[in-house]
């Protein structure tokens, strides 16, 4: 398969995202059997829009009857740096009450959006927040932040693919991949 000319290298191929998922569906579905607590108390939380393959892929592989939920957060103002203020742009469908939220998400990186969101969603009175995440990139991190769950711990560059964008775009390579930033000098979409 060819890969896009914007690509420097990748880092997981379409296989091993697969692979991973299913592993962490199943990691994640036992930590709520292990505690006792029923599919019907579970909202499963994506945060659009970067989440969107990794949640259909991890929620086919998430063998449990529960509900599903989004939200709209936004960090990056279109560029390749990450704005310290996170925005709910649009908020759950569902009352969380005493309810377990696990967040989705494609990548935590500065930490602030899942800082602010977990705090957020707990004082919404859920009974316990978690989250997973597709990729860490614990070099990035500006204040401190540790998912729950987390699929692949990686390198502190700019990354695109599986629903990681630059500037929206490149969301729908099936890899996930270290951007040439070079390259976009003179880039003409
Ligand atoms: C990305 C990602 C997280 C956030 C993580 O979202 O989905 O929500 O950045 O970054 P942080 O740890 O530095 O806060 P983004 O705002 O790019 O929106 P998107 O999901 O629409 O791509």
């Amino acid at each position: 398969m060819a890969l896009h000319p914007l690509v420097k290298r990748v880092l997981l191929t379409e296989e091993q995202i697969k692979t991973r998922v299913a592993e962490l569906a199943t990691e994640v579905a036992e930590h709520y059997k292990k505690n006792n607590i029923k599919d019907k108390d579970i909202v499963v939380v994506g945060i659009l829009k970067g989440c969107v393959p990794f949640y259909a892929e991890f929620f086919m592989n998430f063998k449990q009857d529960v509900v599903m939920d989004f939200m709209v957060i936004s960090s990056y103002l279109g560029g390749l740096k990450s704005n310290k203020q996170p925005k709910i742009n649009l908020d759950l469908n569902s009352d969380i009450k005493n309810k377990h939220v696990l967040i989705v998400e494609d990548i935590v990186d500065t930490g602030h959006t899942l800082s602010f969101l977990k705090d957020y969603l707990k004082s919404r009175k859920a009974a316990s927040v978690n989250v997973v995440t597709l990729v860490d990139k614990p070099g990035g991190r500006k204040i401190e932040f540790e998912a729950n769950f987390i699929g692949f711990s990686i390198e502190n560059e700019f990354v695109i693919g599986y629903g990681l964008d630059y500037d929206e775009k490149l969301r729908n390579l099936p890899y996930i991949a270290i951007m040439d930033t070079d390259k976009l000098k003179t880039w003409e979409w």
